[in-house]
């Protein structure tokens, strides 16, 4: 049995840090093993041009431990009216690393997202042109559509169409929750990504829904069943370079996710990469880490890999029940119970 496990340093290809206080705790979970992340742009007001992405840059930078090297890549939040302009500039900063469609209302702070994904094609030309990859929260927002189907109907509605539209944008499907998205993204070229993220390896519905409803894996896309959990893990182990790591931390208080109408969102970022070694090591897995944490990110979005390393020991150890959030407190995935992988060399990049 391998007890430990050494990896050239992990990215995060999907984050959010939140702003303001929050940052103070964020910062430090996601500098604590991860090299780079790719924050998301969906603060209140969002972030939608190259300027409010270098100074939210800066208040991350800020709140970096002192020995850390953690690089944030920014992101910007596309909506009706993002202009191929603002691509340009965005790309000209060197600091923006992709752009964000949330369309309208499908999750948290989305309301701004863009409504009618025709109407920003000249924009995704550009991006097109630019090199600058398209992330896309999957989802589409017709009420008449099941949740469970969100994902789905997406693909076969809009992505389908997009991808034939823009054969060279870069597209990355974000926190994919199903069979049918890993069968788009299979058969789609190789400009065509996922990120899967930890808590959709280690959990389904099931985990939410029965015996009660726990609001702490409440996220979106929702969790399904257990065979999309299964096919899930098998892509993620498949060794397959177009799925890669992508944890979709999401903050929120306590208070606003035990509520009659909970937010969406899965704390990981403080355990991320044990979680994902867990789910790994579950699979017999674990040779197929490295490639999904730390290389396939990267290739991806052309950028080089990490240089030094982090080690992993199997080691059993309690999650907090409770991590201070700004002002407020949350509730993070696992809360109080045993995470079986911990990471030894904690925000040492060397
Ligand atoms: C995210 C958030 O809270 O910002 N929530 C979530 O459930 N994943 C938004 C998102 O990525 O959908
Ligand atoms: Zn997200």
């Amino acid at each position: 049995m391998n007890n430990i496990l050494k990896l050239t340093r992990p990215d995060d290809w999907h984050i959010h840090l939140r702003d303001g206080k929050a940052l103070k705790q964020t910062v430090k979970d996601a500098a604590r093993t991860f090299g780079r992340a790719i924050v998301m742009p969906n603060l209140i007001p969002p972030i939608k041009n190259a300027q409010q992405a270098t100074c939210y840059q800066q208040r991350i930078l800020n709140e970096c431990p002192n020995n850390s090297q953690f690089q944030p890549l920014m992101t910007l939040y596309l909506t009706d009216n993002t202009s191929s302009n603002d691509i340009k500039i965005a790309k000209e900063s060197g600091n923006i690393y992709a752009a964000k469609l949330y369309p309208a209302g499908a999750t948290t702070n989305s309301d701004s997202g863009v409504t009618s994904l025709t109407a920003i094609y000249p924009t995704l030309a550009t991006m097109a042109d630019y090199g600058l990859p398209l992330l896309v929260h999957g989802e589409i927002t017709r009420p008449d559509i099941d949740i469970y189907d969100r994902e789905k109907y997406f693909i076969d509605e809009q992505l389908n169409q997009l991808v034939k539209e823009f054969p060279n944008l870069k597209i990355v499907l974000e926190h994919i929750t199903t069979k049918e998205a890993i069968d788009f993204v299979l058969e789609a070229p190789v400009n065509i990504a996922a990120t899967i993220t930890a808590h959709h390896l280690l959990y389904n519905r099931n985990d939410m829904l029965v015996g009660g409803i726990r609001p702490h894996y409440y996220c979106l896309p929702i969790m399904k069943r257990n065979s999309h959990q299964q096919a899930l893990i098998k892509a993620a182990i498949s060794g397959n370079p177009k799925f890669f790591l992508g944890t979709d931390s999401a903050p929120h208080p306590q208070f606003k996710k035990e509520a009659s109408c909970g937010c969406a969102g899965c704390y990981t970022a403080y355990a991320a990469i044990e979680l994902y070694t867990e789910a790994f090591d579950r699979a017999n897995a674990l040779d197929k880490l490295e490639n999904f944490a730390s290389y396939f990110g990267p290739n991806f979005y052309g950028l080089p890999a990490n240089q030094d390393t982090i080690t992993l020991v199997r080691r059993n150890w309690q999650a907090p029940y409770t991590i201070p959030f700004g002002d407020e407190q949350l509730i993070p995935l696992r809360a109080g119970e045993i995470i079986q992988w911990q990471c030894l060399n904690e925000n040492t990049h060397e």
